[in-house]
């Protein structure tokens, strides 16, 4: 646990060595990135927060934004005493977060990760979705959201595996009502990253799922051409958990982006 900004932050941590932090997406927690933990554990050191509001972390009064989330995971580092550079990896709404961190602290960037996620804000039409969907967990309970997501985060054909979708909904049910509308606020307001795209000089892995539901896999390459040298790896079989539903393929191609960066 860390105090940041009167909030005690729950993470993981796995061993010493160049730190690869992981930032999870909307409404999960640190849990969906156990599997990396152990696969990638030696070969760095992992940092894996569950946001504010979510898995083991407290909530604060909404409205969040990117920038305190951000903020929160800087803190982390802070805390964590790690002082170097850093691997940043998210997904989804933890890649919003990654473009926030290289937008606050570009000095502690040394290679990001973007795994099933976008470079755009939200259209209008999106930023309203957000506000009812708050709305509706304010006024009934997050079970419909839950319902919605579990299905959605899952490529078509992954979407009768109980296993994937019992371990999603027990990572959802950790969310607090906080943290949910507090996140959807941040996403609401996020700022459009498309234009820092070919600005970015640090080694970059675009990860995406070819069935992806919820951020379209032409978004990704479209994020991928406008980063110079960015590596985009599509992986089969898998759509918006792309790590939970492609372990092997997507561990591999973490390992060896990782590797590349350290030489
Ligand atoms: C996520 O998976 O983090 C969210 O679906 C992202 C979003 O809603 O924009």
């Amino acid at each position: 646990m860390t105090d940041h900004d009167d909030v005690q932050l729950a993470y993981q941590d796995s061993c010493s060595g160049p730190t690869l932090l992981l930032i999870h997406g909307f409404p999960l927690n640190s849990t969906m990135w156990d599997a990396e933990i152990d696969e990638l554990g030696d070969l760095v050191r992992v940092l894996a927060p569950d946001l504010r509001g979510f898995g083991h972390s407290e909530g604060s009064t909404p409205p969040y934004s990117m920038r305190m989330l951000a903020s929160d995971c800087l803190g982390l580092l802070e805390a964590a005493g790690v002082g170097d550079e850093i691997i940043v990896a998210g997904h989804s709404m933890g890649g919003y977060i990654a473009l926030e961190i290289l937008r606050q602290a570009p000095e502690r960037v040394a290679g990001l990760i973007l795994i099933a996620t976008r470079a755009a804000a939200d259209s209008p039409e999106g930023q309203v979705r957000r506000d009812e969907t708050a709305r509706q967990v304010q006024a009934v309970g997050p079970s419909e959201l839950f319902d919605t997501m579990a299905v959605k985060m899952l490529a078509p054909e992954n979407a009768e595996d109980e296993e994937l979708t019992d371990f999603l909904r027990a990572m959802m049910a950790d969310a607090t009502e906080q943290g949910i509308v507090g996140a959807l606020a941040a996403m609401r307001d996020r700022p459009d990253s498309t234009s820092m795209l070919p600005q970015i000089d640090v080694p970059t892995l675009v990860i995406h799922g070819r069935d992806d539901q919820i951020v379209p896999v032409a978004e990704a390459e479209a994020v991928a051409a406008a980063i110079p040298n960015a590596q985009l790896v599509i992986l089969d079989n898998a759509g918006h958990a792309p790590n939970l539903e492609a372990p092997d393929d997507f561990v591999v191609a973490m390992w060896n982006f990782l590797e590349s960066v350290g030489e």
